[in-house]
């Protein structure tokens, strides 16, 4: 009965029922006189998607007659997007690769980067960041991190961590002259063994802070790094526009699906007073997105402490965790973790369960 009434308990992001989703079986149910408890999996490790669903699965229990006490808990399984037609080998110990990446430099990846890594893992997910800017390292200052380069017992690069996060920076590979040899094939064989020689652990989502425009670097990462999917962060001035549209095109080329893109320094926020103010006016990020036809995925302040916070490497998220800027971040993180467990998903659907799920190993 109790497995019959959770038939009717629709997951609204995924548009179907817990039951027919697998996120509740047989032996996830404890009926105990007119005590029922039930464990139930949810897609994404979001705070409130849980307590949503939990409270559909309370209700719809609760209804049953004999039903006295109903007691549900949660755990999140992040599934990978597993994307067959690329054809290409996951990274091993990462289920999904977020590139953050824009047309031009300076207009906030790093920044986005890195917090929409804390938001992630604040809101309860295994999460690393991979700094792909191999002329402009600035993961580590943002994240204040000394450069470090050890190796695990399988020889393999060891992640530094820092805030909750495993972080690795592809600087390390320009410490001396060689970047300038690093010309076409050799670039992208040096990007490709060192992305596939870092020992990672169990991560839902590695961030991947890409370097600026669709040049070499971005392309070889790109191709080298299976992107689950690619968030475009842009400025509300015209001329970033127009580059955010290249960078949109190059990972549709590529086939990495477009999240959507974020508008930064959309508005400014006074420290002292909050008002806030439009001073590269208002709505172009959300016109852009539209007419490419990808998703809008919010507006972030120009906010002082934001940099700040990158300058003293301590992230706004950690720095100010109630500020406005940080709840910008928090729903970019919870649009994009539901994003991406739509699309893993209907991954499974479309293949109707007969194609395994990429294994983390
Ligand atoms: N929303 C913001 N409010 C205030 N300062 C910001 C904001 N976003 C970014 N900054 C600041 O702007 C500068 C550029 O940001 P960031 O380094 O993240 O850009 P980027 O796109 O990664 O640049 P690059 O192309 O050089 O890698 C930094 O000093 C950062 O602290
Ligand atoms: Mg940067």
């Amino acid at each position: 009965m109790v497995l019959d009434a959770l038939k009717g308990v629709t997951d609204p992001d995924l548009g179907a029922d817990v039951v027919t989703l697998k996120f509740v079986k047989d032996k996830d149910i404890v009926v105990d006189g007119g005590r029922v408890a039930v464990a139930i999996e949810t897609a994404t490790p979001s705070p409130s998607k849980r307590a949503a669903l939990a409270a559909r699965v309370r209700e719809a229990i609760a209804a049953l007659s004999g039903v006295s006490s109903v007691d549900v808990t949660t755990r999140y399984s992040v599934k990978a997007v597993s994307a067959p037609e690329h054809g290409k080998p996951p990274l091993p110990g990462v289920k999904n690769v977020i590139a953050v990446g824009a047309g031009k430099g300076g207009v906030g990846k790093t920044t986005v980067s890195v917090n929409l890594a804390v938001a992630l893992s604040k809101s309860g997910a295994r999460v690393g960041v991979l700094d792909g800017d191999i002329y402009g390292p600035n993961v580590p200052i943002m994240l204040g991190l000394q450069a470090q380069l050890g190796t695990d017992a399988d020889k393999r690069i060891r992640p530094a961590e820092k805030f909750g996060l495993q972080v690795v920076s592809m600087g390390f590979l320009t410490q001396d002259e060689a970047p300038v040899i690093w010309r076409g094939p050799m670039l992208h064989s040096a990007i490709q063994q060192f992305c596939r020689e870092v020992g990672w652990k169990d991560l839902d989502y590695l961030v991947v802070d890409m370097p600026p425009g669709t040049g070499d670097v971005a392309l070889s990462l790109s191709q080298t790094v299976p992107a689950a999917g690619a968030i475009v962060v842009t400025t509300p001035q015209q001329v970033s526009l127009a580059d955010s549209r290249r960078a949109v095109r190059m990972y549709q080329k590529l086939k990495i699906p477009v999240l959507g893109l974020v508008e930064n320094m959309s508005f400014y926020e006074c420290t002292n007073c909050h008002h806030q103010a439009d001073i590269f006016g208002h709505g172009g990020g959300e016109q852009v997105a539209h007419q490419l036809d990808i998703p809008f995925l919010g507006r972030l302040p120009l906010y002082q402490p934001i940099r700040v916070g990158s300058d003293r490497g301590i992230p706004l998220v950690i720095a100010e965790p109630d500020s406005e800027g940080t709840r910008a971040f928090m729903d970019l993180a919870e649009g994009v973790m539901t994003q991406l467990a739509i699309d893993a998903h209907r991954n499974i659907a479309a293949h109707k369960g007969k194609i395994p799920l990429i294994q983390v190993k």
